[in-house]
């Protein structure tokens, strides 16, 4: 089959699904095919916590109903180390709240949108490929069960995550990879029961960073530093509650509810970025084009801005025929990306511990976070890096 439209999306995340409604809001026509089936993608569960900007860009989006109805707002976040605790008033250091709601559900509510003002997604293909770069209307060719298809497009935007077809031809066209690992992964669990705190508490301790994170009332998201070379198979469910527990501070750990995991995945911690994200008619926005390890919470916030730039560059281009900020998308989207990355790295280098640090190292950290606990200079910076305000 032969298809033609004005931006082929390869990749249904939030970042494919968000560029294709806000595209079609300006009037500009979009398919997007996508590898897995919207059961699989919907089974994903992953960071949830917004900065102000991505709240707002979702409600211009049409997709802020559920989430306005349904977030919780948090003024403030903890800090534990050494058993002691400190808070950062984001809302009185930054002036603003974080948000919490879940990635799994924005992405329900964008396939929602979609559906309803008859947006194409399609589901389920193999194979994707690009073709044509070089020309005026580029391809992207796919199969779906025996048939093999492909669309002509103006543009093609790179949506398909860390892990797509993408990002593959641009590397191989002109960018170059950045990439660091850390010495240390997350177990990460979704679990019906009580969170511990009213906010999001961040943990340095001895044996390693604890995050406890929720959903709702009733559902808590913990993440535990854990080995490299760890399994989900090496972590039953008592083991990860005896390991928060220690690592809570104590007043905290006797109020710890221990109900039964509902997902629990390894969560390698990665920083990369590629550049630049775009070639000729081929754009990255999202996970396709960066990683940030996730303590920072920057991975959807970071697609969201990638979105609101390319978008406005393209609604530019279709209504005044002006390519400037086609032109000038890489740089700007690279510039907030480069700060995002530098604040998620350092924000999980001094919380983990890192197991091939000496004593000097570790004693460095604990005089960095006491820094933060007492100068509200660091906290007022800590504050804006954290709600993406210091962009
Ligand atoms: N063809 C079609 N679809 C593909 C292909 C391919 N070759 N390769 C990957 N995909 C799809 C994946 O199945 C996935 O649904 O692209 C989608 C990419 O979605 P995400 O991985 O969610 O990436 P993105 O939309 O950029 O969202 C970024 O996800 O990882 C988190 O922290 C990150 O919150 C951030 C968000
Ligand atoms: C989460 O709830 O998944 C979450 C929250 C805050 C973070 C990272 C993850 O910094």
């Amino acid at each position: 089959m032969k298809k033609r439209t004005q931006v082929g999306i390869i990749g249904a995340g939030p970042a494919g699904l968000l560029l294709s409604q806000v595209l079609h809001l300006n009037g500009i026509e979009s398919i997007i095919v996508e590898r897995q089936s919207p059961e699989h993608i919907l089974g994903r569960t992953r960071a949830g916590a917004l900065e102000p900007g991505t709240v707002n860009f979702l409600r211009s989006a049409g997709v802020g109903e559920r989430l306005d109805r349904e977030c919780h707002s948090h003024k403030g976040i903890e800090v534990c180390f050494q058993n002691s605790r400190f808070r950062l008033d984001l809302e009185e250091l930054a002036g603003d709240n974080i948000t919490i709601y879940g990635q799994t559900d924005i992405t329900k509510d964008l396939m929602s949108a979609r559906a309803k003002l008859g947006g194409e997604v399609i589901y389920n293909v193999a194979n994707t490929s690009i073709h044509d770069l070089n020309a005026d209307s580029p391809l992207i060719r796919y199969t779906k069960g025996e048939e093999g298809s492909e669309i002509k497009c103006d543009f093609i935007a790179g949506c398909d995550g860390s892990r797509g077809v993408s990002r593959e031809s641009l590397t191989e066209k002109i960018s170059t990879n950045f990439e660091y690992k850390y010495p240390y992964h997350w177990l990460a669990i979704l679990c019906e029961s009580r969170p511990v705190c009213d906010e999001l508490l961040y943990i340095h301790h001895e044996k390693g960073f604890v995050l406890c994170s929720m959903r709702s009332p009733s559902i808590s998201r913990y993440a535990v530093q854990c080995g490299v070379h760890d399994t989900v198979e090496d972590w039953s469910e008592d083991r990860i509650w005896g390991e928060i527990s220690e690592r809570l501070p104590p007043e905290v750990a006797t109020t710890l509810d221990t109900g039964s995991c509902v997902d629990k995945t390894i969560v390698p911690l990665k920083s990369f970025v590629t550049e630049p994200m775009n070639y000729k008619r081929l754009f990255l926005a999202g996970d396709s084009a960066h990683i940030v390890p996730p303590t920072g919470a920057k991975g959807l916030n970071l697609a969201c801005s990638d979105v609101y730039l390319l978008s406005k560059a393209l609604v530019q281009y279709y209504k005044s025929g002006k390519p400037d900020l086609l032109e000038s998308y890489s740089n700007n989207a690279l510039e907030r990306i480069w700060k995002a990355e530098w604040f998620a790295g350092w924000w999980t280098e001094i919380l983990h511990i890192d197991p091939n640090h000496n004593l000097y190292k570790r004693r460095e950290q604990i005089e960095h976070l006491k820094k933060l606990s007492r100068s509200h200079g660091a906290q007022m910076a800590l504050a804006e890096s954290y709600l993406g305000k210091s962009y």
